[in-house]
């Protein structure tokens, strides 16, 4: 027992000693292919957060409840915080921080702007609808960073590692709380939009 508890420790002095350096754990020919694939990774993440900072702008300027709207501007700020951290991490592994088109972030911000223009302006239903569409980017996000988090981990980057995981955080954190907000009251109020529509068709 007493010699896996060393053995971590030592194994997580190399992790340290790697991240130090900018360099990965294990022989870097074993590594190189993932560490990659993993700033490739981060670089499609930068491009995402940036472009999704302009997609919540848009989505608190059409959001008819005030609570929803104050919910994309909260997650605004942490998307704003999620590149700064973007930015740290890429400094930390002593890599430019460049962004890379996100084609799976660009469709789901393109399928926001059609719900809302599918939707009738400022009614309870288009807020269902683009609850729906941004816990979309959420899932996405999570499963990314989730991956990422993971990643990092294997290639030794304990530090950036717990950088991605406190995005995950906030990402999950939203999604749980835009749940909330659909379920508590906006998912009611357009039923009701709706039974009003049948009544006077
Ligand atoms: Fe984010
Ligand atoms: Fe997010």
């Amino acid at each position: 027992m007493a010699n896996e508890t060393s053995s971590v420790k030592n194994n997580n002095n190399m992790q340290a000693q790697a991240e130090d350096t900018g360099k990965q754990s294990g022989g870097s020919r074993d590594t190189a292919p993932l560490k990659k694939f993993f700033l490739d990774a981060l670089k499609d993440m930068l491009w995402a957060e940036k472009a999704l900072v302009t997609g919540l702008q848009k989505l608190q300027k059409v959001a008819a409840s005030e609570e929803l709207a104050d919910a994309f501007e909260t997650h605004e700020l942490q998307t704003n915080k999620h590149i700064s951290r973007l930015e740290k991490v890429f400094d930390m592994l002593g890599e430019k921080a460049e962004a890379k088109k996100c084609k799976a972030m660009e469709g789901l911000l393109k399928e926001a702007d059609e719900i809302v223009d599918a939707t009738p302006e400022y009614s309870a239903t288009r807020d269902a609808a683009i609850i729906i569409a941004a816990q979309k980017v959420e899932h996405y996000e999570i499963a990314s960073y989730g991956g990422l988090v993971a990643i990092a981990h294997t290639l030794g980057y304990e530090r950036v590692a717990h950088l991605l995981e406190k995005t995950l955080m906030e990402e999950e954190d939203t999604d749980y709380m835009l749940t909330e907000v659909a379920e508590c009251h906006i998912n009611f109020e357009a039923v009701q939009e709706d039974a009003h529509e049948k009544v006077t068709a």
